[in-house]
């Protein structure tokens, strides 16, 4: 089966064609780095205009590359949650359209599950596991049971890691996406220089969540005596953040790994890139760590249409009426979603 996948979540728009969730046969991605960089951040109205002026000609890309015609495609996928409101409005639009016109079914997919799928688009990787998902907007710890069902048993209770990231490279003028700055800015550092804090929720109904305000906020507080002191290195404040930011989350997998008795983790979404990350779990006892290909960490349309395989099989289309939805609900401790 040949699915046509859009990403148009955040400041990526991406189309690509993935047979039977595996063979990627096109995968075209327009990054917005240089529309964001002066703003240090996403601008949400420059993104959508972007997606806008995008979609057509990469869609026209991704069938020449995989040298179709669109109504050879079986099945159009899209990303409809979470994201910008105005990026998924001009994703699912365009994927309405063309399921539309080719009379093909259409699936509209939870950015986040396809994300959690990236890994086994190369891997062959068995249930259950033990998943990580970081990215810009989310950090979650679920235990997932099928491509499609997961349990959600950790998550952050306010900010995410990849926007502690973001937050701290704006602060320090470090570039944007702060994630790969901060990451090329700590290979000079010393990761001991500074002990910032780390949030220990240990609470039995919390023992999974994560918290990372208060390490971005000591960082970002840090700013001020780094400018004052000649002898700070900026290189040991990134090495030192990011040594933290991690810290948390194999502390958090560790105790996973115990308590389910599982040895498989899967860790995915844009921070999965992070080579440091990949490194420390190298380290973890008992741990069987998958990631997913370097091109399929940071959004893509692959991970859509690959998802979508699966989804499709399981559940069906999605009717065109379906909307779009900026948040996810539920995204909480023990919800169990199909
Ligand atoms: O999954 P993604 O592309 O978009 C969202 O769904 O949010 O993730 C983007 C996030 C950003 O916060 C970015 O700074 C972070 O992933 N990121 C990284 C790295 N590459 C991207 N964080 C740490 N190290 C990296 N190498
Ligand atoms: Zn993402």
């Amino acid at each position: 089966m040949l699915v046509l996948g859009i990403e148009s979540t955040c400041d990526e728009t991406s189309v690509a064609i993935v047979e039977n969730g595996k063979n990627v046969l096109a995968n075209v991605v327009a990054s917005q780095i240089k529309e964001h960089a002066p703003w240090q951040g996403v601008v949400p109205e420059i993104a959508s205009r972007n997606h806008l002026k995008k979609i057509i000609p990469l869609t026209e890309k991704a069938l020449k590359l995989a040298d179709l015609e669109i109504n050879q495609v079986d099945l159009i996928a899209v990303a409809n949650r979470p994201g910008l409101i105005g990026g998924l409005m001009v994703g699912v639009s365009a994927a309405k359209a063309f399921a539309w016109v080719t009379k093909k079914p259409f699936i509209a997919i939870n950015h986040m599950d396809a994300h959690l799928y990236s890994p086994h688009i190369s891997s062959e990787i068995n249930f259950p596991y033990v998943g990580l998902l970081v990215s810009g907007g989310h950090t979650m710890l679920v235990i997932a049971k099928s491509y499609t069902s997961y349990e959600v048993i950790g998550t952050t209770i306010d900010d995410a890691v990849g926007e502690a990231f973001d937050k701290i490279a704006k602060f320090y003028d470090l570039g944007y996406p702060g994630g790969p700055a901060i990451e090329k800015t700590a290979l000079n550092g010393n990761e001991l220089a500074f002990s910032f804090p780390i949030s220990n929720l240990y609470k039995s109904d919390r023992k999974f969540d994560v918290s990372y305000s208060g390490l971005k906020t000591a960082v970002i507080n840090h700013l001020h005596k780094y400018q004052q002191a000649e002898s700070y290195s900026v290189a040991d404040i990134a090495a030192s953040f990011q040594k933290r930011a991690f810290d948390v989350l194999l502390k958090k997998i560790e105790l996973a790994i115990k308590e389910f008795n599982i040895n498989t983790v899967v860790v995915a979404g844009g921070v999965s890139a992070n080579q440091y990350l990949r490194k420390r779990f190298q380290q973890i006892k008992n741990c069987n760590a998958f990631f997913p290909n370097l091109k399929y960490a940071t959004d893509n349309g692959a991970m859509i249409a690959a998802f979508a395989y699966h989804k499709y099989l399981e559940e069906g289309e999605t009717s065109l009426s379906e909307g779009v939805y900026p948040r996810v609900e539920g995204f909480k401790i023990s919800l169990l979603r199909k």
